[in-house]
Protein backbone atom coordinates (compact mmCIF):
# COMPACT_ATOMS: atom_id res chain seq x y z
CA UNK A 1 0.00 0.00 0.00
CA UNK A 2 1.71 3.19 -0.89
CA UNK A 3 -0.23 5.73 1.65
CA UNK A 4 0.86 5.31 4.73
CA UNK A 5 -1.09 7.76 6.79
CA UNK A 6 -3.48 10.63 7.33
CA UNK A 7 -0.47 13.29 6.79
CA UNK A 8 -2.60 16.08 7.48
CA UNK A 9 -6.14 17.88 7.24
CA UNK A 10 -6.11 20.91 5.54
CA UNK A 11 -8.88 23.74 6.47
CA UNK A 12 -9.34 26.72 4.76
CA UNK A 13 -9.70 29.96 6.81
CA UNK A 14 -10.35 33.38 6.06
CA UNK A 15 -8.23 34.84 9.00
CA UNK A 16 -5.76 32.81 10.03
CA UNK A 17 -4.50 34.81 13.04
CA UNK A 18 -7.56 34.41 14.61
CA UNK A 19 -7.87 30.73 13.68
CA UNK A 20 -4.34 30.12 15.20
CA UNK A 21 -5.92 31.64 18.56
CA UNK A 22 -9.13 29.15 18.06
CA UNK A 23 -7.10 26.01 17.11
CA UNK A 24 -4.21 26.71 19.92
CA UNK A 25 -7.01 26.57 22.26
CA UNK A 26 -9.09 23.80 20.56
CA UNK A 27 -5.68 21.86 20.51
CA UNK A 28 -4.19 23.13 23.31
CA UNK A 29 -0.85 23.70 21.42
CA UNK A 30 0.36 26.11 19.60
CA UNK A 31 1.33 26.19 15.46
CA UNK A 32 4.86 24.70 14.92
CA UNK A 33 5.41 26.14 11.95
CA UNK A 34 4.06 28.94 9.74
CA UNK A 35 5.17 29.47 6.48
CA UNK A 36 4.34 31.11 3.60
CA UNK A 37 3.74 29.60 0.02
CA UNK A 38 4.24 31.96 -2.53
CA UNK A 39 3.53 29.79 -5.44
CA UNK A 40 -0.26 28.91 -4.23
CA UNK A 41 -0.56 32.19 -3.21
CA UNK A 42 -1.31 31.22 0.51
CA UNK A 43 -0.14 31.35 4.19
CA UNK A 44 -0.43 28.31 6.20
CA UNK A 45 0.17 26.91 9.82
CA UNK A 46 0.43 23.43 11.13
CA UNK A 47 -0.70 21.86 14.59
CA UNK A 48 0.82 18.28 15.83
CA UNK A 49 -2.50 16.20 16.75
CA UNK A 50 -0.77 12.94 17.50
CA UNK A 51 0.57 11.04 14.33
CA UNK A 52 -0.96 13.53 12.09
CA UNK A 53 -1.37 17.56 11.58
CA UNK A 54 -4.15 20.50 10.95
CA UNK A 55 -2.94 22.31 8.06
CA UNK A 56 -5.07 25.84 7.64
CA UNK A 57 -4.98 28.03 5.10
CA UNK A 58 -5.37 31.48 3.71
CA UNK A 59 -5.56 32.86 0.87
CA UNK A 60 -3.17 35.48 0.41
CA UNK A 61 -4.96 37.02 -2.88
CA UNK A 62 -8.01 36.28 -4.78
CA UNK A 63 -6.72 34.20 -7.27
CA UNK A 64 -5.62 31.79 -4.60
CA UNK A 65 -7.39 28.14 -4.83
CA UNK A 66 -8.38 29.16 -1.28
CA UNK A 67 -9.97 31.98 -1.92
CA UNK A 68 -12.20 30.58 -4.55
CA UNK A 69 -12.81 27.88 -2.06
CA UNK A 70 -14.02 29.82 0.82
CA UNK A 71 -16.28 32.10 -1.90
CA UNK A 72 -17.98 29.18 -3.15
CA UNK A 73 -17.66 27.08 0.11
CA UNK A 74 -17.64 29.69 3.04
CA UNK A 75 -14.66 28.22 5.48
CA UNK A 76 -14.16 24.58 6.34
CA UNK A 77 -12.39 21.46 4.86
CA UNK A 78 -10.46 21.75 2.06
CA UNK A 79 -8.48 18.71 1.74
CA UNK A 80 -7.08 15.48 3.25
CA UNK A 81 -3.41 14.79 2.84
CA UNK A 82 -1.67 11.15 2.45
CA UNK A 83 2.03 10.33 3.31
CA UNK A 84 3.08 8.51 0.26
CA UNK A 85 6.96 6.88 0.18
CA UNK A 86 7.35 7.32 -3.41
CA UNK A 87 5.18 10.25 -4.75
CA UNK A 88 5.95 9.81 -8.47
CA UNK A 89 5.14 5.87 -8.47
CA UNK A 90 2.19 6.81 -6.39
CA UNK A 91 1.10 8.93 -8.80
CA UNK A 92 1.67 7.43 -11.80
CA UNK A 93 -0.09 3.94 -10.43
CA UNK A 94 -3.06 6.51 -9.32
CA UNK A 95 -3.24 7.87 -13.19
CA UNK A 96 -3.20 4.11 -14.52
CA UNK A 97 -6.63 4.00 -11.90
CA UNK A 98 -8.40 6.85 -13.90
CA UNK A 99 -7.40 9.93 -11.14
CA UNK A 100 -7.61 12.82 -11.95
CA UNK A 101 -4.34 14.52 -11.30
CA UNK A 102 -3.64 18.21 -10.77
CA UNK A 103 -0.28 18.71 -11.86
CA UNK A 104 1.92 16.47 -13.78
CA UNK A 105 4.87 16.58 -11.89
CA UNK A 106 5.56 16.59 -7.98
CA UNK A 107 5.74 20.29 -6.82
CA UNK A 108 7.09 21.97 -3.59
CA UNK A 109 4.14 22.40 -0.95
CA UNK A 110 4.27 23.50 2.47
CA UNK A 111 6.07 21.84 5.25
CA UNK A 112 9.18 20.65 3.46
CA UNK A 113 6.94 18.62 1.30
CA UNK A 114 6.54 17.66 -2.66
CA UNK A 115 2.95 17.49 -2.77
CA UNK A 116 0.50 15.94 -6.40
CA UNK A 117 -3.16 17.34 -5.66
CA UNK A 118 -5.79 14.47 -7.14
CA UNK A 119 -9.03 16.48 -8.56
CA UNK A 120 -12.12 15.96 -5.97
CA UNK A 121 -14.53 14.64 -8.96
CA UNK A 122 -12.35 11.94 -8.71
CA UNK A 123 -12.43 11.00 -5.18
CA UNK A 124 -15.89 11.26 -4.11
CA UNK A 125 -16.02 14.86 -3.55
CA UNK A 126 -12.68 15.15 -1.50
CA UNK A 127 -9.95 17.44 -2.87
CA UNK A 128 -6.60 14.09 -2.17
CA UNK A 129 -2.62 15.62 -1.71
CA UNK A 130 -0.13 13.42 -2.01
CA UNK A 131 2.94 14.24 -0.10
CA UNK A 132 6.60 13.14 0.48
CA UNK A 133 9.19 14.79 2.87
CA UNK A 134 11.33 16.94 0.59
CA UNK A 135 14.48 15.30 2.26
CA UNK A 136 13.61 12.16 0.30
CA UNK A 137 15.28 12.26 -2.85
CA UNK A 138 13.21 12.13 -6.02
CA UNK A 139 14.66 12.25 -9.71
CA UNK A 140 15.30 16.11 -10.06
CA UNK A 141 15.05 16.32 -13.97
CA UNK A 142 11.11 16.52 -13.93
CA UNK A 143 11.17 19.03 -10.62
CA UNK A 144 8.60 21.51 -11.04
CA UNK A 145 10.33 24.72 -8.96
CA UNK A 146 7.82 27.28 -8.78
CA UNK A 147 8.37 29.35 -6.20
CO1 LIG B 1 -1.93 20.37 2.56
Amino acid sequence: MHFTKVEHIGIAVKDIAAANTLYTNLLGAAPYKTETVASEHVVTSFFKVGETKIELLQATDPSSAIAKHIEKRGEGMHHVAYAVDDIKASMTALSKEGFRLLNEVPKKGADNKWVCFIHPKSCNGVLVELCQDRGERINLETEQVAE
